[in-house]
Order: structure tokens, then C-alpha cells, then sequence
């Protein structure tokens, strides 16, 4: 069984060797239950699971290693990234102990997919740790280049590169079929994942933006601009919260509109968007037709963000509206007594197993011993 699982999650393909459906669902055409998790904060912070994350999810399986098993239909709603679904949702399973499909991991850059079309031929600049070009070139961009490997075709590009005594080292040349020129502008600047060097990408970025994609050159024309999330903060391992995708957008629009004759113009993806919230739907749909397969084109009773973020998390369920209902956790950047000043939680509880405990209760789930 472990060998088909480990088959099913390399190809994709969990609806191939999942022959007897789930064992929750009654046959109506909308399903009772899904929940969305949160990543940081709420499973993991600084790379370790954080307490009862293992326990809580283990209760959304009948067997925790195997995919074709699950209770309840859930998927994993992060705005952050770095890595192509397949490689994150390998790393989430080896550290929280169960089985998690790629097909569950909807990431802060999952809607550049959406854009492919529009950029899957134009010259695409694409920056943040982890592995930005392969996480691009997955989702079927053809021109993508690193900022690594960008600055490298522009000499004095970054005057303070000699003080630096340590390299990003991010993603050069590496997985990529990478076919760019650097005789050739660049059309579009997709953020893929928190900068490394934010004094290096937003001069460059100032450089590229200004010039109509070719640093050196005169003014022309901005090239697009997406950054996959806005979170002005999130929680990672030091106690008090770290800087985002969001401040450095701040950072790097305060900077672009002191020097240019024209206003920065770009579109954020992830929490709390609207459209992320709808794409987490059609993702849990998918997931739970597959767990019941004879039950087709329901929508769900009951949809539960569980959160660390009132601002990302908490938010983006309220105005995505019925049927999300949001939890917050204190084990991230929410860390008050009672519910959040501004973005009001429908329920706050200490951790994820809290979190879980109530939904399985609400919806008298047995709770089981694994
Ligand atoms: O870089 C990660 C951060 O932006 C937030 O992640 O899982 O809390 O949405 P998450
Ligand atoms: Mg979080």
C-alpha cells in the first residue's frame, strides 16, 4: 500500500489507486465538511511542527499513510513558497507524519499558474529563496531567469555585491531549462517567494521596472509585476513576528515612486484575496469528489480556515463569506486572550488540535486513536 501511495504522489494522480472512495461521505450532493490549514504558525514555525499538529491531522485520515484514506477533505493554504507543490507537499509529510498530495497544497505562487498563458513564452524575471525559475518553469513558463543569474549579465549592477561575504547561492542555473538571453528585455517580474537580498532586488527591480525591462537602458514602459502574497508580517521561529512578501513590497514601492516619473503598478496574489479563497474551494471540491467519486458537482455545507493571521487567514474567510468559518490559533502572530481587535474570528483556540477537536465534535465525528 505504501509503494501505490508513493507511486500515486509522484505521478499526481491520487484518483487512480483510490478505487473505494472515502468513508465519511453520505451520498448528497453537498459535502458536509473541508478545511483549509495555514502552514506558518499554525503546523510549522521556524521548520519544526509546532505541538499537536501531528495528532490534529492524523484525525483527517483513517490511516495516516495513506492519501486514499482521508476523513475529511483538507488541503493546505500557505502564502508562503519557494518550492514547486510537488517538493513541499514531500517535505510537509515527512514533518508532520501523514501523507499530503500536491494536489493539497495550494502555495502563495499556485495562481501563478493561471498566468502561464499570457507569459509562457515572454522573458519572466523571477526572485525569492528556495527554488523560484523551478517553481516557474513547473507551472510551464519557458524564459525564466533568476535574479542570481540576471545580475551576473550586468556588471556594477550592485555596487555593494564586494561587501557581501556570503552568496544567496538560490537557484542558479539549477533544474531549470532556462533558454534566456540577456540581450533581451524582460516582460514580467513574478516574486515568487521572500526575497534574500532586498537591497539587491530592489535596485535591480528599480532598475528593471524603470527601464522598460533592460537595466542601463532609458525610461520605457513597466513590465508586469506579481508578488504571490502581501503578508506585511508572519510568524517563523524567532518569538516576535518577521517581515514579509508585504514589506518588502512597501519597501520596494516607497523606493520606485521617489524615483520614478510614474507610479509602481502591480498585482498580490495569496490571503487574504478573494480569488484565493475561491481557488481553495475548487482544490477541496476536486479533492472530495475523489474521495467520494459518485458524488459530483456538490459544493460544501461547512468550509474551515484554520489560521494564525487576522490579517491574511482570518480576513480572507470573512470576505470569501458562507460557508468559511474562520479559527484562529495562538501559535502564531495572533498571540491575545480573546479574539482579534480588528478581524474577529468566528472561534479562537489555543492550537490546531483545538481547532480540529472542534470540527470533528461539531460534526460528531468520531475521534480516532492512531
Ligand atoms: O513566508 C511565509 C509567510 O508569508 C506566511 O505563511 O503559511 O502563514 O500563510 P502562512
Ligand atoms: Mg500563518
Amino acid at each position: 500500500m505504501l509503494k501505490n501511495t508513493r507511486t500515486a504522489m509522484r505521478s499526481g494522480t491520487l484518483q487512480r489507486v483510490c478505487k473505494n472512495g472515502g468513508r465519511l461521505f453520505h451520498s448528497s450532493a453537498r459535502y458536509p465538511l473541508g478545511i483549509a490549514f495555514d502552514i506558518d504558525g499554525v503546523l510549522v514555525r521556524g521548520g519544526q511542527p509546532i505541538e499537536g499538529a501531528c495528532k490534529a491531522l492524523q484525525q483527517l485520515f483513517v490511516d495516516p499513510q495513506d492519501p486514499c484514506q482521508i476523513r475529511i477533505p483538507h488541503i493546505f493554504l500557505t502564502n508562503g513558497g519557494g518550492v514547486p507543490e510537488s517538493v513541499k507537499a514531500l517535505e510537509l509529510s515527512s514533518l508532520l507524519g501523514v501523507k499530503i498530495l500536491p494536489q493539497q497544497l495550494f502555495l502563495g505562487h499556485t495562481p501563478f499558474k493561471t498566468l502561464k498563458d499570457r507569459f509562457e513564452s515572454a522573458n519572466v524575471l523571477a526572485i525569492g529563496k528556495g527554488e523560484p525559475c523551478t517553481v516557474m518553469s513547473s507551472y510551464g513558463y519557458r524564459n525564466v531567469v533568476s535574479m542570481e543569474e540576471y545580475v551576473e549579465h550586468f556588471k556594477d549592477i550592485d555596487p555593494l555585491a564586494k561587501y557581501k561575504k556570503w552568496s544567496t547561492n538560490n537557484d542558479i542555473r539549477k533544474n531549470t531549462k532556462n533558454v534566456y538571453s540577456s540581450n533581451k528585455a524582460i516582460d514580467a517580474v513574478f516574486v515568487v517567494s521572500d526575497p534574500v537580498d532586498w537591497g539587491r532586488d530592489i535596485q535591480v527591480l528599480c532598475d528593471v521596472l524603470r527601464s522598460g525591462g533592460y537595466p542601463g537602458r532609458s525610461a520605457g514602459n513597466q513590465p508586469y509585476l506579481y508578488f504571490a502574497a502581501d503578508d506585511l508580517e508572519y510568524q517563523a521561529a524567532f518569538p516576535v513576528e518577521r517581515l514579509g512578501m508585504g514589506a518588502f513590497r512597501i519597501a520596494l514601492e516607497s523606493i520606485y515612486n521617489g524615483i520614478s516619473k510614474t507610479p509602481l503598478v502591480y498585482t498580490s496574489f495569496g490571503k487574504p484575496s478573494v480569488p484565493v479563497f475561491r481557488g481553495s474551494e475548487i482544490a477541496l471540491l476536486k479533492l472530495a469528489e475523489i474521495v467520494k467519486p459518485d458524488v459530483k458537482h456538490g459544493n460544501f455545507a461547512r468550509l474551515y480556515m484554520i489560521g494564525d493571521n487576522p490579517y491574511t487567514d482570518i480576513l480572507g474567510a470573512k470576505q470569501a463569506g458562507a460557508p468559511w468559518f474562520s479559527i484562529l490559533t495562538r501559535t502564531g502572530c495572533f498571540k491575545g486572550e480573546d479574539n482579534h481587535d480588528q478581524y474577529k474570528a468566528d472561534l479562537v483556540v489555543d492550537d490546531v488540535l483545538e481547532a480540529v477537536q472542534y470540527i470533528m465534535k461539531e460534526h460528531k465525528i468520531e475521534l480516532l486513536q492512531h
